[in-house]
């Protein structure tokens, strides 16, 4: 299939094109590498064997986009660009409104007016708010989102939820990635933060390696095993690889499926800590802050639908997601 790929230059894009060109599909990349580095491609296209033809153009550019549907003929999309820093969206609603919804509107408006009505969509475990269930079902309710980056992406579901049952020929796949973090084996392609990192890993990196004195942990008193938060990490290539599956199910079927995508295990904070030192042979200093405003003390999945009907499920577990992420921050100290 030939596979349009948004926001394809960052960290969830770059792994997801490499798994893409390896099962065989053409893929073509948007991004306006506000967030990424066109190195991400070249290493891409160095894994691959294959140049991926890449536009450097803004989903908000009807123009922009036009000219790219025009040029090639897609069988899907699959959309990761947009904004995601948490606390960025908090300062700044409106430019991640206008970015991520704007965007989103103006992408889908032109898909549909070139007759490409399927669609891959990068969602969040963030839409269940402070989850009702644990292990979260997609059954969960959804829930209240504090930040606009989180109303953004549950927003873009029922905006795209919506379309479908007007549109019967839209195939929409939204998929609710828990917490991705490692990188590409081959450490050549990885997460690359600009300034202070927001989430776990990348921070517990940059602290291995010396670039930051020691690792706060938001909080040792929630109601977990240690009293440090419990999420859902999922290996990034493990996330990548769902969204070959789910190519595969958008064809074959029609209408709107979701899907979590995390392996079903919670570990926390400390966990994580421990296993990276145990399995990299580093220090990493920590110590214990207050919580961080807005988080929650549990989130993992049961991502027992993505199995049954996608036929995907995580293979990577803990030990290979921290060599992963340590193996990718040794070899690219500045990142690209
Ligand atoms: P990323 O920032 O590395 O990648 C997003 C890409 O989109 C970047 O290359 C950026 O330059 C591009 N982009 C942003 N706005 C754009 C626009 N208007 N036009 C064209 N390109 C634009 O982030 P990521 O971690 O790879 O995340 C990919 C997607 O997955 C995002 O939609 C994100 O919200 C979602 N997601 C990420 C996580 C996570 O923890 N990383 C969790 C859940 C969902
Ligand atoms: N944490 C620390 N110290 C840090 C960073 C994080 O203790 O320096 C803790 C947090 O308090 C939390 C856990 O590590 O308990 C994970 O935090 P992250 O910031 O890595 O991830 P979140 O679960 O807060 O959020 C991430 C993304 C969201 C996404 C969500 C669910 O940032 O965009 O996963 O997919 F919505």
């Amino acid at each position: 299939m030939k596979i349009l790929v948004t926001g394809g230059a960052g960290f969830i894009g770059s792994h997801t094109l490499v798994e893409l060109n390896a099962a065989g599909h053409d893929t073509v990349v948007v991004d306006n590498l506000s967030n990424s580095n066109r190195k991400s491609l070249e290493r891409v296209a160095e894994l691959t064997g294959k140049e991926i033809p890449f536009y450097e153009v803004d989903i908000r550019d009807r123009k922009g986009l036009n000219r790219v549907m025009e040029a090639h003929h897609f069988d899907a999309c699959i959309h990761f660009a947009g904004l995601k820093a948490v606390g960025e969206s908090v300062e700044k609603p409106w430019e991640y409104y206008e970015n991520n919804i704007g965007g989103t509107l103006t992408l889908l408006d032109v898909m549909r007016h070139h007759g490409c009505k399927n669609i891959i969509f990068s969602s969040s475990a963030t839409v269940y708010g402070d989850p009702a269930i644990i292990p979260i079902t997609e059954e969960c309710p959804k829930g209240h989102c504090t930040n606009p980056y989180g109303q953004t992406k549950s927003m873009l579901e029922e905006i795209m939820m919506d379309m479908q049952k007007a549109d019967k020929e839209w195939n929409i796949v939204l998929l609710r990635y828990f917490n991705p973090i490692g990188a590409h084996p081959s450490g050549r392609i990885g997460e690359n933060p600009n300034g202070i990192p927001n989430n776990l890993m990348p921070y517990i990196t940059q602290v291995a390696i010396g670039k930051r004195k020691e690792l706060g942990v938001f909080g040792n008193d929630y109601p977990t095993p240690d009293g440090t938060g419990v999420r859902d990490y999922i290996h990034v290539c493990d996330l990548a690889a769902a969204h070959v599956c789910a190519l595969k199910a958008i064809i074959r079927q029609s209408g709107i499926g979701i899907y979590n995508i995390g392996t079903g295990h919670g570990y926390s904070v400390l966990d994580m800590v421990k296993a990276f030192i145990r399995v990299n042979g580093v220090d990493v200093p920590y110590s214990i802050k207050p919580r961080r405003a807005g988080d929650i003390a549990t989130c993992y999945c049961n991502p027992a639908k993505a199995k049954a009907e996608l036929g995907w499920e995580a293979i990577y577990g803990l030990e290979e997601m921290v060599r992963d992420s340590w193996n990718w921050q040794k070899n690219n100290p500045n990142g690209y």
